[in-house]
C-alpha cells in the first residue's frame, strides 16, 4: 500500500442518510472527508456551507476537507473553521491576495491549500508554494459530480509535481478532483498525486459506497507512486 490517500466528495452521497454514507466510507479506510461548497458565482450550482460542514464534524473523526468554490471565499473562511473544517482549499482565480488569504487560514490552525482550474496553468502557484499545505489540480471545471475526466490532466499533475519538487514544496500534498475512477487512478498516481478526492466512483458505486472504496484503494495500491520522482 502506497501513502496515497483518499478523500471521498459528499456531493455524490445521499445526502438523507449522509451520515450513514459518511461511516460506510470511514469504516471502509477513507483518509479524509472532501466537503464540497459552491455559491452560485464562481461556479454555476449552488451546494452547502458551514451548517453541513458542523452536522458532518459530529458524525466523523476524520479530517474535513473543505474546498471552496465561491466568490470572495475571505468572508466565509473563519465560518468554515468554527464549524470544524480541518483544512480549506481556495481557488486561486477567486483570490487576488493569495498570499494572505493562506497566511488568515494557517493563522486560525487549518491547513490552507490551492485549487487551479484546469485553464490556470500550475506555475501560477511559485509564489505561495511555501505558505501551501495542499494544491489541488482540477481534474474538470469545478461545479459538478460526475463529469468526464479532462485528459490533459495527467500531464499537469506531472508538471505540478516537477514544480513542487523543485520549489521546496516537495512535502505540499497534491490533490486531484474530478472524474477520478479506478480508470484514472493509476496514471495519477504514477504522475505523483498524493490524495485522490472521488465522489461518484465512491457513493455511486453499484454495490454501494463501501465497495466503491475499496475498488480505487486497491487500483492505488497496484500502481507505483509518484514515478517522477524516479526519472
Ligand atoms: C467538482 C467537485 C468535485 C466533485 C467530484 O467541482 O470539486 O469534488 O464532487 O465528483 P466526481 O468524482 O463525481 O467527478
Ligand atoms: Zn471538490
Amino acid at each position: 500500500m502506497t501513502g496515497v490517500k483518499l478523500a471521498p466528495s459528499i456531493l455524490a452521497a445521499d445526502f438523507a442518510r449522509l451520515a450513514d454514507e459518511i461511516a460506510a466510507v470511514e469504516e471502509a479506510g477513507a483518509h479524509w472527508i472532501h466537503v464540497d461548497v459552491m455559491d452560485g458565482h464562481f461556479v454555476p450550482n449552488i451546494t452547502v456551507g458551514p451548517v453541513v460542514v458542523e452536522a458532518v464534524r459530529r458524525v466523523t473523526a476524520l479530517p474535513l476537507d473543505v474546498h471552496l468554490m465561491v466568490e470572495k471565499p475571505d468572508r466565509h473562511i473563519d465560518r468554515f473553521v468554527g464549524a470544524g473544517a480541518d483544512r480549506v482549499t481556495v481557488h486561486q482565480e477567486t483570490c487576488p491576495h493569495l498570499h494572505r488569504t493562506l497566511d488568515h487560514i494557517s493563522r486560525l490552525g487549518a491547513s490552507p491549500g490551492v485549487a487551479i482550474n484546469p485553464s490556470t496553468p500550475v506555475h501560477s502557484l511559485v509564489e505561495v508554494i511555501p505558505y501551501l499545505d495542499l494544491l489541488l489540480v482540477m481534474t474538470v471545471n469545478p461545479g459538478f459530480g460526475g463529469q468526464a475526466f479532462i485528459p490533459t490532466s495527467t500531464a499537469k499533475v506531472l508538471r505540478a509535481r516537477d514544480l513542487l519538487r523543485e520549489r521546496g514544496g516537495a512535502s505540499v500534498e497534491l490533490q486531484v478532483d474530478g472524474g477520478v475512477d479506478v480508470g484514472t487512478t493509476p496514471s495519477l498516481v504514477e504522475a505523483g498525486a498524493s490524495v485522490l478526492v472521488a465522489g461518484s466512483a465512491i457513493f455511486r458505486h453499484p454495490e454501494g459506497a463501501r465497495e466503491g472504496l475499496r475498488a480505487l484503494r486497491e487500483a492505488v495500491a497496484a500502481t507505483p507512486p509518484g514515478a517522477p520522482l524516479n526519472r
